[in-house]
């Protein structure tokens, strides 16, 4: 369904066509308005720009409402497992037992890593920020990938390269930790689901395997369900960016990763678990951080708090708040930080700063106490978060392809010196 807008500046009229979207969202093309006006719009910071339109996942920031291809985010994390949620964001329906079991066995088959890629973790310093190693080591994915550097969205073209990736990013997470740990890496075990498999990883020795409760491995499993797609956030709009110059799907991701890491966007899990800590370690009240995270002039903000577009409750953030507590009880452990972080939650609801600017808990805010109680170091806990959005990130890179979308390429306005004469040295 589509209809018109009229825009008018000075004595040019352009008509634009309102793309009405499934749910009643509201674009209005530009897509001619340079070539008939010679105008362009400006919006930095992306915030009332529409990038494309998908049919991967919905949200309605004002209510608080996540779903992907349809499927309501609340109704996946108490029904589906990761490996089915990841398949319907890729794939766009539920899949039957046999597309499920074909899935998970092409990206059991790729758990291991080339040998070759051994060297590459040794030579990274002890104290690299695991982020800056994933990234890395996704794209030397594409060194021993050289047959896969293709923008195919159907068939083993696009399927080998889709399982190598969501198979070998837990590999390479598990690997990185435990040589930051100076421990040897751990072989995949594929008769375990995806993620007890990547506990396993993470934490058996040779003669001693690790068996996680099951809570522990359903709260994980339901971390991935939860991050498996966002819609047009700062990485997955990157890993659109990148892959519009039709780089290699291994190059978009792990630009991805990067995106991902600042504190403003997936980092904010680890920047959460800091500040709990500062607070408890030195003794600050949560009053007093409150006053400090609403005054402009200090540096402070409450980490966990806002997001560009819920304006409400964040689902994804209710629903690790109610698995916390199912974690803690299971493990048998009390954390200090959770009552922290639900003192400074009631505190910021109830506080005229907070509720003015409809900042909220984001999905940040409480998933660092869940992979804190599961023994998630926390400079892992934004690499966990990147094994979770791979098939959105995936997912989106396909539909980029699927529509033959153009290189991305904004415009600017320039606000710098008109033309003028260079100055010999001697002169200035
Ligand atoms: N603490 C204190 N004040 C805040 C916070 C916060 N966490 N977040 C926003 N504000 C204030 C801003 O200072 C601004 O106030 P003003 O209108 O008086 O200037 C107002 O609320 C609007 O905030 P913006 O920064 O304009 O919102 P924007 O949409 O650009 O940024 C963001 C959203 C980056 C998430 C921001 O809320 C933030 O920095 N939050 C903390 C970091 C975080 O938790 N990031 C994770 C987001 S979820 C994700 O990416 C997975």
């Amino acid at each position: 369904m589509s209809d018109k807008a009229t825009l008018q500046y000075k004595d040019k009229t352009i008509e634009l066509d309102a793309i009405i979207g499934s749910e009643g969202e509201i674009g209005l093309d530009i897509t001619s308005l340079r070539a008939k006006t010679g105008m362009i719009t400006l919006d930095p910071g992306y915030g009332n720009t529409g990038s494309c339109t998908s049919e991967i996942s919905f949200i309605n920031g004002e209510k608080g409402i996540l779903r992907h291809r349809g499927y309501a985010i609340e109704e996946l994390a108490a029904k589906s497992s990761f490996m089915e949620t990841a398949f319907l964001v890729l794939y766009g329906h539920l899949p039957s037992e046999k597309e499920l079991s074909e899935f998970i066995a092409e990206i059991n088959s790729e758990s291991t890593l080339h040998y070759g890629m051994k060297s590459h973790f040794e030579g990274f310093p002890d104290n690299a920020p695991p982020m800056a190693v994933l990234s890395s080591m996704l794209n030397i994915l594409t060194c021993y990938n050289t047959d896969l550097l293709t923008t195919a969205t159907e068939g083993p073209a696009f399927t080998a390269p889709t399982a190598k990736i969501i198979s070998k990013v837990r590999a390479i997470a598990a690997w990185a930790y435990r040589t930051s740990i100076g421990k040897p890496f751990m072989p995949p075990r594929p008769d375990l689901s995806y993620t007890g498999n990547f506990l396993h990883m993470m934490f058996s020795e040779t003669f001693n395997l690790y068996e996680p409760l099951p809570e522990v491995e359903r709260a994980l499993d339901l971390f991935f369900i939860l991050h498996a797609d966002h819609e047009q956030n700062c990485s997955t709009s990157t890993v659109r960016m990148v892959g519009s110059s039709h780089a290699s799907l291994f190059s978009a991701v792990s630009a991805g990763v990067g995106a991902l890491w600042g504190p403003l966007h997936g980092g904010a899990n680890c920047e959460v678990i800091k500040m709990l800590t500062r607070i408890h370690d030195e003794g600050i009240s949560p009053r007093d951080f409150v006053e400090k995270a609403k005054d402009k002039n200090s540096p402070e903000k409450l980490m966990g708090f806002g997001h560009r577009v819920y304006k409400s409750f964040d689902p994804r953030a209710k629903i690790l708040k109610g698995q916390v507590d199912v974690v803690l009880k299971a493990l048998k452990i009390e954390d200090p930080l959770l009552d922290i972080a639900y003192e400074l939650e009631e505190m910021a609801r109830s506080e005229d700063y907070f509720i003015e600017r409809n900042l909220y808990p984001n999905v940040d805010f409480y998933s660092g106490i869940l992979l804190r109680a599961i023994g998630i170091p926390v400079d892992m806990f934004t690499v966990l978060f990147a094994i979770g959005r791979m098939p959105g990130w995936i997912s989106n890179w396909r539909e980029m392809h699927v529509q033959s979308l153009r290189i991305s390429r904004p415009r600017q306005i320039y606000t710098g010196e008109t033309l003028r004469d260079y100055v010999e040295m001697a002169n200035r």
